[in-house]
């Protein structure tokens, strides 16, 4: 019945994000791709009903934390008999001899994309690349329903997200969902780089934001989130960033502690197979994650979670994740 139900809403949304494709003026997110993309990678969602595309930002000299990420949790390519991809995301080399080694290990793995910084962009770093990242999934991954944003030092427990998005009791779209920041104050120290002037940004708090280790998009949210960049001109980091054009969009975050944002919790079985994402994750952890959690996941029972969640979060202080109540489907929405 699950799957029935998620191929109406698929067929639903492939009607609908049609129509607001042909709204909007996207005829320029192909151009220059070259320039764009040293990697391009366009046949990467060729072919495929793509349900999760996984982006994972990595720099160039993390080549071991890559080989690490494809070898654990990357190693996958469906969730209760969905597609899904994992991609990984770069910006540009220093050098090239490390441009050359990259290209060597993109046609070695065929899992990369490597996006160019433009010299007049007004965009820094990271943001910069979250954008070209958008821009890429618009051109060449317009099939995703849900597209996942994070970087090589995170653990994600892939199946336990599909399992989340596949169960939702709405059609896949207007969706931002992860670790929703409240009440975040702008930088306002004029000697900071991040500096935000209050004639640029007046208000007192920020908009509430999904925390940059890991957070979803549903396809047309990542349409309106790009639509909004062009507009949005502040110094901000790049979940900030997104904050604003989701804000700008009309889009509110909805919230899940299931992610564990910036945060790098202690393993335990049982609460790592209900956590959606764990941070600062070096190469042995990762393995020795992989190597108990594997592809099937963990068999916990209720209460093996619950005492699996208490645990994890006496270690790690992590706040909020209230295992009872974020059961249901009512968890609180930013
Ligand atoms: C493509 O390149 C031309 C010339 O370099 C530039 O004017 C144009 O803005 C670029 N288009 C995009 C979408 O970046
Ligand atoms: C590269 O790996 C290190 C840990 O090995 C990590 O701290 C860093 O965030 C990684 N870089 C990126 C861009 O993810
Ligand atoms: C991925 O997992 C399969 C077994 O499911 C294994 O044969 C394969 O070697 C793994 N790939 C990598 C890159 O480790």
């Amino acid at each position: 019945k699950r799957l029935l139900l998620s191929t109406v809403f698929i067929l639903k949304v492939n009607l609908q994000s049609e129509m607001w494709f042909a709204n909007c003026d996207f005829t320029n997110a192909r151009d220059n791709v070259s320039q764009a993309y040293p990697i391009a990678n366009p046949d990467a969602c060729r072919n495929s009903d793509l349900f999760l595309l996984a982006l994972v930002f990595s720099s160039t000299a993390n080549v071991t934390q890559r080989d690490t990420v494809r070898r654990t949790w990357a190693n996958q390519t469906a969730i209760q008999g969905f597609p899904v991809k994992i991609l990984f995301f770069l910006g540009s080399t220093q050098t090239a001899a490390a441009q050359t080694a990259l290209m060597a290990e993109s046609e070695l793995n065929g899992d990369m994309v490597q996006g160019h910084a433009v010299a007049d962009s007004s965009l820094r770093g990271p943001t910069e690349r979250t954008v070209l990242a958008l821009r890429w999934v618009i051109a060449f991954c317009p099939v995703a329903r849900f597209v996942l944003l994070t970087k090589d030092s995170v653990f994600i427990n892939l199946p336990a997200v599909g399992g989340y998005l596949l169960g939702l009791h709405r059609h896949p779209e207007d969706l931002y969902l992860g670790r929703v920041i409240q009440r975040d104050s702008p930088d306002r120290d004029p000697h900071s780089p991040g500096y935000l002037p209050p004639a640029l940004y007046p208000d007192k708090y920020l908009p509430e934001y999904c925390e940059g280790t890991a957070y979803v998009l549903s396809q047309d949210v990542v349409r309106k989130v790009y639509v909004a960049s062009a507009a949005v001109r502040a110094p901000v980091p790049a979940d900030v960033f997104v904050g604003l054009c989701a804000q700008k969009a009309g889009v509110a975050p909805t919230h899940s502690a299931r992610f564990a944002g910036e945060k790098h919790v202690r393993y335990n079985t049982c609460c790592y197979s209900y956590l959606f994402s764990s941070a600062g994750m070096r190469r042995h952890e990762l393995d020795a994650v992989w190597a108990d959690l594997g592809q099937k996941g963990a068999t916990c029972s209720v209460l093996q979670t619950y005492y699996g969640l208490v645990k994890c979060k006496a270690l790690t202080y992590l706040d909020k994740l209230t295992f009872f109540n974020s059961q249901s489907q009512a968890e609180w929405h930013g």
